[in-house]
Parts: C-alpha cells; sequence; structure tokens
C-alpha cells in the first residue's frame, strides 16, 4: 500500500513556485537534468518537486548564473530549494515514518558523539575482562571480539538499514512511476551516478563552490569518496566469502584480496573524505540550506574515521594496542550504520533513482511538445 501522501509543505510550495519562474526563463537549460525534465511540465506538484530535487546535484551554476537570484526580488535559489526539498523527500518517505525525523536532527556532534559512545562501551567491556591491552602477535581480531558476535551486531543493523532505505526509495518510485526501465535507461542512469556526470556543470568544467568559478574538485573527491566506501564494501564480502565459502579465517595476509582491496578503499576514504570536508567548510551558504550542513559534516565525518580507524589497526595489528584500536574502529563502524537510513547516505540511494526515473522518462514522447528532450 502507497504511504500516506503527506500535504506539500512549505518547501514544496517554495520549489513549485521557483520551477515556475524557471519554466518561464530557461536560461540554465543546459546546466544539468533538471532543466529539460522542468520543461516537460506545466505544473509542479509534490511528486514532481522530490523528483526533481533529488535529480539536483547541488552544483551551483543555476544560482551563480541566475538574474533573478536574492537580492533580486524573485529571490530564485535552485540549489538552496531543491535541497530542503531532499530532505523533506527522505522524512516523508522514510520507514518507520517516526524516524523520519531523525534527519533533521542528525548532525555532526551527534554522529561524533554516537560513535564516541558505542567505542567507549567496547572498550569499557574490554578493559573489565582484562582484555583491552595484550599482545596479539597474529593480529587476531576474532580472539578479542568472537566472529560471531561481531556478525551478531553487525548483520541485524545493516540489514536493517538496507530495508528501511529499500522501502523508503520504493515509495518515493511509486509517487510517480516513470514507467518500466529498459536496459539502456538502466545502463544510462548508472553510467550518470558512477561518473556523477551532472556535477560537471553541464559545460565539463565542473560545479561551483565557494564562489562563481568552475571546478572540478568536488567531483574528483566525491569519486575518491565513493569508489573508497565501495572497494571496502568489497573488502568485507570478499572476507566473508573467505570465512564461509572457503573455511579461511582471518587475519588475512597484506597480498590478500581483502587486504588488498580494504587497504586501497581506506585509503581512497581518507583521501576522498578529506577532500570533500574541505570543499564543504568553504562553499558558499547560498548553495544549500545552513540548516542541513550538520548532517553533511557528520556523515564526511563518520567515513573519515571509519577509515582512518580501520587503517590504524591494519598499521598496529601485530602491537599490544590491538583490542583498543579494534573496540574503537568497531564504534565508529556501527555509529555509520546505525545512521545510514537516517542520514547523509540517504542522498545516493535517491538521487540514483531520480537518475534512472530521468533515463526512463526522457525517452518517452514530451506530451507537451517543448523543450529540447
Ligand atoms: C548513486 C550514487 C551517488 C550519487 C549520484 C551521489 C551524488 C552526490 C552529489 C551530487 C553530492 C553533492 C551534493 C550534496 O552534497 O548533496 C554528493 C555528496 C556527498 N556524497 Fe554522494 N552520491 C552517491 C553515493 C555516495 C556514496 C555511496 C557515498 C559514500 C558512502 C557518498 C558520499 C558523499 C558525501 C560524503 C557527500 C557530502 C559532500 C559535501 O557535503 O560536500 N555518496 N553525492
Ligand atoms: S535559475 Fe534563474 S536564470 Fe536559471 S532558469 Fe531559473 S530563473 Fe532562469
Ligand atoms: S544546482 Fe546544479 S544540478 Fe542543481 S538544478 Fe542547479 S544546475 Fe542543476
Amino acid at each position: 500500500m502507497l504511504p500516506d501522501l503527506h500535504a506539500p509543505g512549505p518547501d514544496e510550495a517554495e520549489a513549485a513556485r521557483v520551477l515556475q519562474v524557471c519554466n518561464a526563463c530557461r536560461y540554465c537549460e543546459g546546466f544539468c537534468a533538471v532543466f529539460p525534465a522542468m520543461t516537460r511540465r506545466l505544473e509542479f506538484g509534490r511528486a514532481d518537486v522530490h523528483f526533481l530535487a533529488s535529480l539536483c546535484h547541488n552544483c551551483g551554476a543555476c544560482l551563480h548564473a541566475c538574474q533573478y537570484a536574492p537580492p533580486h526580488e524573485f529571490a530564485i535559489n535552485v540549489p538552496r530549494t531543491m535541497a530542503r526539498v531532499r530532505v523533506r523527500t527522505y522524512t516523508d518517505h522514510a520507514w518507520p515514518a517516526a524516524l523520519g525525523r531523525l534527519y533533521a536532527r542528525n548532525g555532526l556532534v551527534l554522529s561524533v558523539a554516537l560513535a564516541a559512545g558505542l567505542a567507549l562501551f567496547l572498550v569499557l567491556a574490554l578493559l573489565r575482562e582484562g582484555a583491552l591491552w595484550s599482545a596479539r602477535p597474529a593480529g587476531d581480531f576474532y580472539a578479542v571480539f568472537p566472529h560471531g558476535l561481531m556478525v551478531g551486531m553487525f548483520a541485524p543493523v545493516f540489514l536493517f538499514a538496507v530495508l528501511a532505505l529499500g522501502i523508503g526509495v520504493r515509495r518515493f518510485w511509486r509517487e510517480a512511476p516513470p514507467g518500466r526501465p529498459g536496459a539502456d535507461a538502466v545502463r544510462e542512469a548508472a553510467g550518470d551516478a558512477l561518473r556523477l556526470k551532472y556535477l560537471d556543470g553541464g559545460h565539463g568544467d565542473g560545479c561551483n563552490e565557494e564562489d562563481d568559478a568552475f571546478t572540478l574538485a568536488r567531483r574528483r573527491w566525491h569519486h575518491f569518496t565513493f569508489y573508497g566506501f565501495m572497494l571496502c564494501f568489497a573488502a568485507t564480502s570478499a572476507g566473508t566469502l573467505y570465512h564461509y565459502g572457503f573455511g579461511w579465517t582471518a587475519p588475512y595476509g597484506f597480498a590478500s584480496l581483502p587486504k588488498l582491496l580494504g587497504t586501497a578503499g581506506g585509503l581512497s576514504l581518507l583521501a576522498g573524505t578529506a577532500g570533500l570536508w574541505r570543499l564543504n567548510l568553504r562553499r558558499d551558504p547560498m548553495q544549500g540550506e545552513p540548516a542541513q550542513r550538520g548532517m553533511d559534516r557528520g556523515f564526511i565525518a563518520l567515513l573519515f574515521l571509519a577509515a582512518l580507524t580501520g587503517l590504524l589497526l591494519m598499521l598496529a595489528r601485530q602491537t599490544a594496542a590491538l583490542p583498543l584500536l579494534l573496540a574503537i574502529h568497531l564504534g565508529v563502524v556501527m555509529a555509520l550504520f546505525l545512521t545510514l537510513p537516517y542520514g547523509k547516505f540517504a542522498h545516493g540511494v535517491y538521487r540514483g533513482a531520480a537518475l534512472l526515473k530521468w533515463s526512463i522518462e526522457r525517452r518517452q514522447p514530451n506530451r507537451l511538445g517543448l523543450g529540447d528532450d
């Protein structure tokens, strides 16, 4: 059954107003997919606005180009308006609905405090057992936290995150189903997501950060972050296959597949999140919603800390600091997993779905007969 459809709120109403002005102006038509998708519509209901908001990649180009941006009385600010609607989208489609409110509360302090709290809990548990500081010559993680315990802790939280995000994005899809995707639409959307096509500003020079200069930095640092995360995920999957498929238990050698993938992924994630953090601090505040900075920075910080503690753990795995570092790393990763479904991570899922919606829609005839696509 479809979720309760909430009435358009002030954020959706403002987006509809802004899009009406843009639809008359159309100066930014070539910048990204939002504008050709906009020209296929004359009215902007709740589902249209949610779709277009997730299609917006917040590159900032249309803010810096706009002759109607503040201080003009029309006060057109597309990236900020879309950023506000995106959080509405995540909140309104969240499962369970009551937890949707967490999107607005998720912040840097909360994320880091959660990671610190969980790490402290595990450190104290080891301290009580007298196992916090002891040499493990073979780097034996499972002598500190047994394999079954780790799986029992992480698998349910991870599966819950997959379920919650899956239900949320299904609701988003069904709000305005675009039709069945063909193989070419899927291929195109995957390519657009994997290359972050719409962070190129429409001309290939990139997006705006602190001013109207174009830079590809956000796109590049995001690639380091995204592919680093994927490599870490692949490392965990390879480890799981080794364990359950082949009966090979950790620790694995430096030249093993899980280690190689994990090291490359950790380094890439570390560099990517450091780069994104720097850009985030400098970005023109007009390009986003200042109230959402905490959500963005909390996610960046947790990814960075997960990569950092993971790499430190690998370097110190032959020392007496292994139990302490393992407890800290597991605390950080648990905080990351717990916040996955109700924080910035949602953007990947909803943006992916919006790109696929657009790839399907642009293959259909334009019923208005207006615009390029
Ligand atoms: C379909 C997949 C994805 C797409 C299309 C996508 C797209 C984007 C875009 C356009 C931005 C910049 C605008 C904004 O801040 O919202 C962004 C930000 C970000 N993305 Fe992704 N993303 C995807 C997946 C991921 C994944 C899997 C991760 C890491 C686990 C990730 C990490 C981040 C981070 C940390 C930011 C914040 C950057 C900032 O605040 O400056 N993204 N993403
Ligand atoms: S953002 Fe401004 S310049 Fe661009 S289409 Fe909208 S109104 Fe026109
Ligand atoms: S901010 Fe960039 S991606 Fe978003 S609507 Fe404007 S031009 Fe498109």
